[in-house]
């Protein structure tokens, strides 16, 4: 039977950290750090994501600042708010939430923000910068992840680790960090022939998918860690993850829940992530 790896009390021990942090940096500058988070159009899903960015950094003593723009703004409008959070010393982080109305491009966006407030760390420097081993921040989600192994005592050290799914926000970027913790890493993806042959020799799981139930436990191997990194939402409005939470809970070592896994220390690494750029730039 599998431990559950709780991402909800480990969240909350980190926050409890940053709480500290920002109080010790707010009693030597004068300040606390800050975030600016930007949001074109009304997009539902991104409308709760980022009240639930506001909420935390408020649990946590971060300024947060939203700045809301109409789904017909135009990429100039958007680069230039940009531009003027960029030069704003008050500003420490900068967010764009995404996704963005299709008339804009979205690599434009990303590469606009200064590096050093790019507290998503999708911009080309600092993937660069990841890529090199030698990075400030790191993607909030594959982060958290990493978070959630090291804090449950899970060492990657010549581990099979197996990635399901290649983007630059997760697949990519988890990939390179379980490499640099010297794990033996294999990223599949939509093309990938035979699935279950790689993910039944995975001693590490990773799962970033989007459909629910799609990793069954005859898809794993005995005493494997499975991490869930799918948010999916079912037609009675639930939201669960992409594995079959409760056919591989026998056959695992170690499992996170959906919700209460992963998705807590997203938000929790983008207030790190903050934390560390107020640091960096004061
Ligand atoms: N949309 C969904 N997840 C994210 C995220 O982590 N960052 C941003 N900027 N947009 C998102």
């Amino acid at each position: 039977m599998a431990k559950i790896i709780d991402g909800k009390a480990i969240s909350a021990q980190i926050r409890a950290e940053i709480s500290e942090d920002v109080i010790a940096f707010e009693r030597e500058h004068g300040f606390a750090p800050s975030l600016t988070v930007i949001i074109v159009g009304e997009d539902p899903a991104s409308q709760v994501y980022v009240r639930n960015k506001e909420k935390a950094c408020i649990q946590v003593g971060i300024r947060s600042d939203i700045i809301r723009l109409p789904a017909e703004t135009e990429e100039a409008q958007l680069l230039s708010v940009i531009e003027k959070l960029n030069n704003d010393p008050d500003v420490n982080g900068i967010l764009v939430q995404l996704p963005l109305p299709k008339h804009i491009n979205e690599k434009n966006v990303i590469c606009k923000i200064d590096p050093k407030k790019d507290v998503d760390a999708f911009g080309y420097e600092n993937t660069g910068r990841i890529m090199a081993g030698d990075y400030d921040f790191l993607p909030c989600t594959p982060a958290g992840v990493m978070e959630l192994l090291h804090r449950s005592g899970i060492d990657v050290c010549g581990k099979d680790c197996v990635v399901i799914g290649r983007s630059n926000i997760v697949g990519k970027p988890m990939a390179m960090l379980l490499m640099h913790d010297n794990g033996t890493v294999t990223v599949c993806h939509s093309k990938t022939a035979d699935l279950a042959s790689h993910t039944r020799r995975a001693d590490i799981l990773v799962s970033s998918v989007g459909k629910p139930d799609f990793i069954t436990a005859d898809m794993i191997k005995e005493g494997a860690v499975i991490i869930d990194v799918g948010i999916n939402r079912l037609e009675n409005g639930k939201l669960t993850g992409d594995v079959d939470f409760e056919g591989c809970f026998e056959k695992a070592s170690a499992v996170t829940p959906v919700p209460g896994g992963v998705g807590p220390m997203t938000v929790t690494m983008l207030l790190k992530n903050t934390l560390t750029a107020a640091k960096k730039q004061n």
